[in-house]
């Protein structure tokens, strides 16, 4: 079935937004894809949106995550990996954007999904093994909670730091 053309940019390509003081830095669009459930397995599942092979942004991020942004879906706080997840795969990984959804079970495969990437955290790093990655994820979220309280966005979290 053919499909409207609807953009003039692929799906997942980042873009700088606009500048504002609470806003985003870069966002993305995309639908969300079949991944392979390592992420599950760690304990840290995500929401995979495939990337323009090159851009910029790549890293670790403090954002949300906005369900099917033009029906008025849910909005959840993220933390979003950007990036070829050089601990599995060097240098050469398919580039993707993956995010964990703070407080959300459920699956979101083939939804549309709005990304926001606010803060960026760190950079993308190749960890010893799983364990240390886990290790890291687990303070790349607690400082996600700790920006999303002090966006504003305490409200969407479950459990929110004191
Ligand atoms: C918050 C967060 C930070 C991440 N940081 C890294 C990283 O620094 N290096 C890396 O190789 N992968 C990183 N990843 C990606 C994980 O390797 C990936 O999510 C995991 O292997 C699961 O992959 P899957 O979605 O294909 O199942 C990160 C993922 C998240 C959610």
């Amino acid at each position: 079935m053919a499909e409207a053309a609807t953009t003039t940019r692929p799906a997942g390509d980042p873009r700088w937004a606009p500048p504002h003081p609470r806003g985003a830095v870069l966002t993305v669009e995309g639908v969300v894809e079949h991944g392979d459930q390592r992420g599950r397995l760690l304990g840290f599942p995500t929401a995979n949106v495939a990337l323009a092979g090159t851009g910029p942004g790549d890293g670790v991020w403090a954002g949300t995550v906005h369900v099917d942004p033009s029906g008025g879906g849910p909005l959840h706080v993220a933390a979003v990996s950007l990036g070829r997840r050089p601990t599995y795969y060097g240098e050469d990984g398919e580039r993707l954007l993956e995010a964990n959804l703070l407080d959300f079970t459920g699956d979101l495969y083939d939804r549309s999904v709005l990304v926001r990437l606010h803060v960026r955290l760190r950079p993308q790093q190749a960890f010893s093994g799983s364990a240390e990655l886990v290790a890291q994820m687990q303070r790349d979220v607690a400082r996600t909670r700790a920006w999303a309280v002090g966006a504003g966005l305490g409200h969407l979290l479950v459990a929110p730091p004191r």
